[in-house]
C-alpha cells in the first residue's frame, strides 16, 4: 500500500512580513551567528528561543579540532535553556545559517537531522509544540508550527 506526507509550512519573503517579536529574534539570531566560534567549517550559525516568561535565549555553533565534539547553534541555545529554565515553555526558535564570507544568498539553511531530533525531545518534554523558523541573512524567512512537521516518523522515548 503507498502511503504519501505532506508537510505544511510557511514562506515569508522579507522580514517586514513578520511580527514584532519575530523580527527581534531574526535579529538576535543575526546577532548570536557573528559570536560563532566556527575556524573549521567557517559556517557561522545562530538561534534565538522565545521563552513564555519573555526571556530571549540566544546559541550560536561551537566547533572543536576533533570535529564530532562541536555543537549546532540550536541546541547550544536549547540545552542551556533546558538547564537553566527546566520548567519554562519554548514558544519559538529562531535560527539561520550563512557561511562567514557569503557571497551567495541560497534559500534559508533548516536544521539538522540532530537538532531536529533535540528540538523534538524538547517539545514531548513540555507537552506543546516548537515554532521553528530558519532564514537566510537576507531575510527570506520559513517557518514549521512543530518539528515534527520536519521529522516526520519521530523517534522518540515512548519507544524505550
Ligand atoms: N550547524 C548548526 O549550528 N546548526 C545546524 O542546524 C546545521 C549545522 C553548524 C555545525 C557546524 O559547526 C557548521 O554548522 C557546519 O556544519
Amino acid at each position: 500500500m503507498k502511503k504519501e506526507l505532506t508537510i505544511n509550512y510557511t514562506a515569508f519573503n522579507d522580514v517586514s512580513e513578520l511580527s514584532e517579536i519575530d523580527k527581534k529574534l531574526f535579529e538576535e539570531a543575526k546577532k548570536a551567528r557573528l559570536r560563532a566560534y566556527a575556524p573549521y567549517s567557517n559556517f557561522l550559525v545562530g538561534c534565538a528561543v522565545l521563552l513564555k516568561n519573555g526571556t530571549i535565549a540566544t546559541g550560536n555553533n561551537q566547533e572543536n579540532a576533533v570535529y564530532p565534539v562541536g555543537t549546532c547553534a540550536e541546541r547550544v541555545a536549547l540545552n542551556w535553556v533546558s538547564a537553566n529554565f527546566p520548567n519554562e515553555k519554548i514558544e519559538k526558535l529562531f535560527v539561520i545559517g550563512a557561511p562567514k564570507d557569503i557571497q551567495i544568498e541560497t534559500i534559508p539553511a533548516p536544521p539538522c537531522g540532530v537538532c531536529r531530533q533535540s528540538i523534538s525531545e524538547y517539545e514531548d518534554k513540555q507537552k506543546d509544540t516548537i515554532e521553528v523558523y530558519f532564514a537566510n541573512l537576507s531575510g527570506k524567512v520559513y517557518k514549521v508550527n512543530s518539528i515534527k512537521t520536519m521529522l516526520p516518523f519521530t523517534f522518540s522515548g515512548e519507544f524505550l
